[in-house]
């Protein structure tokens, strides 16, 4: 196991009726600023149920919505202007990993004067943290289990076709309230985004090769588990509780530091799909079903022991040669994904050759050339990992 350091913060209130512990949890005197997106909050009732819980408080509360899936820099620094003008501090993102992604972004951009007047340098840092040593501090209130941003410090912002990662220990939420009740609205697609985005989470710190951390590949493999027990379930019916509430948990869990503590990681499969998200407008999760099993054909060499071991814990593979467990994995992963509404396939979002050649040069753009948890994924690599998702 490598040497690590585990941080995080998070206040976590799980369960039905938490939100209304929200006063408690945010100071008296201060001046809160409500987060959203394009308005399923309004429509579900979550955003007036946190105005009425945040009433019997005396803080003041302001609000702004429209925040896109893919959040754009240009709508988030309306919010920054507004943060600054009404000397707001404290933000309650209320949504899915988008609006929570955004706050993030306006509480660095706003919470210090460090990029005052060029912000868009927030999103040149990649995965090192933004030097800022100061943010406004934030909370979320999670409708939509899959991202893992309500205990995390990462951020994923959109500007032109760019998507950009930003970090920073600042912004891990000062809380989060997970009922799983307020994704009972979700339509389906979006639940069968959140287990796919959470299984490929898991997968991406834990699809590399054997390096003795046995109680992290036995999370992981248990979250993978929980995931394939209850994954269709809870696409198919919302209001199984218990079914959403090993989802939201697993979401949360599958990335929040504790699976790929110690262990070597593999993002080269997100990497990729932001460029398909950023160019052709994929959902996220959708880019990751198409690249994962892909990725597995053509990296089963270097990923072999982790293929086996993943055949044997979670699909219960015993029959056959190596070669044909790993295939016998692959065509399992893609069956679940199928079953849940999940297409596997470019050409399923209309993406052939010449899509091939923009994602590549996407990449390139972005100096993603030597990736994986060897650093040996090259532009050509790539290349071939999306012509075999054709
Ligand atoms: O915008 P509204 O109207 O709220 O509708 C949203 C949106 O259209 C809707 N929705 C959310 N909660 C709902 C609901 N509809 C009905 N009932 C509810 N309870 O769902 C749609 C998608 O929302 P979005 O927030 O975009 O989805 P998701 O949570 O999948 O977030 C995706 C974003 O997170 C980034 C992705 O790149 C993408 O930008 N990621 C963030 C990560 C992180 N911070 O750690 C890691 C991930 O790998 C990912 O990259
Ligand atoms: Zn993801």
């Amino acid at each position: 196991m490598f040497n690590f350091n585990y941080y995080n913060p998070t206040n976590i209130l799980f369960g039905k009726r938490q939100l209304s512990k929200l006063k408690n949890l945010i100071p008296d005197d201060a001046k809160v600023l409500i987060t959203y997106g394009g308005g399923s909050v309004i429509k579900n009732g979550v955003l007036q149920k946190v105005k009425t819980v945040l009433a019997a408080a005396s803080c003041e509360v302001l609000e702004f919505g429209g925040i896109e899936p893919n959040p754009k820099f240009e709508t988030l620094m309306k919010a920054v202007d507004i943060v600054r003008a009404e000397n707001v501090d404290f933000l309650l993102a209320v949504g899915g990993g988008s609006v929570m992604d955004g706050t993030k972004f306006i509480a660095l951009a706003a919470g210090s004067d460090t990029f005052k007047g060029e912000e868009e340098k927030i999103l040149s840092f990649g995965f090192a943290p933004v030097p800022v040593t100061s943010a406004i501090p934030l909370g979320t209130v999670v409708t939509l289990p899959a991202t893992g941003s309500e205990m995390n410090m990462g951020a994923v912002v959109s500007r032109g076709e760019d998507k950009l990662p930003v970090m920073s220990p600042l912004t891990f939420p000062k809380f989060s309230i997970l009922d799983p009740e307020l994704t009972f609205s979700l339509p389906k697609t979006q639940v069968a985004n959140g287990v796919v985005d959470t299984f490929v989470h898991v997968l991406e710190q834990y699809m590399t090769y054997p390096a003795e951390g046995r109680f992290q590949d036995r999370t992981a493999e248990g979250i993978l588990q929980t995931l394939v027990e209850i994954g269709k379930k809870t696409v198919d019916d919302p209001t199984d509780y218990d079914a959403r509430a090993n989802l939201v948990w697993c979401a949360t869990t599958a990335l929040c530091g504790i699976v790929g503590a110690g262990v070597p990681q593999d993002w080269s499969t997100h990497m990729i799909g932001h460029e398909m998200t950023a160019l052709f407008g994929v959902d996220h999760a959708k880019t990751l079903a198409v690249v994962t099993p892909a990725m597995w054909r053509v990296r089963r060499e270097q990923k072999k022991d982790k293929l086996l071991q993943y055949a044997d814990r979670v699909w219960n593979i015993s029959d056959g040669s190596d070669d044909e467990k790993i295939d016998a994995a692959i065509e399992k992963t893609e069956e679940f994904f199928h079953s849940i509404g999940i297409k596997t396939r470019l050409s399923d979002h209309n993406i052939d050759e010449s899509g091939i050649e923009r994602i590549i040069q996407g990449l390139e753009k972005h100096g993603m050339t030597k990736l994986s948890e060897h650093g040996d994924i090259t532009l050509d690599i790539s290349r071939e990992i999306l012509r075999t998702a054709l």
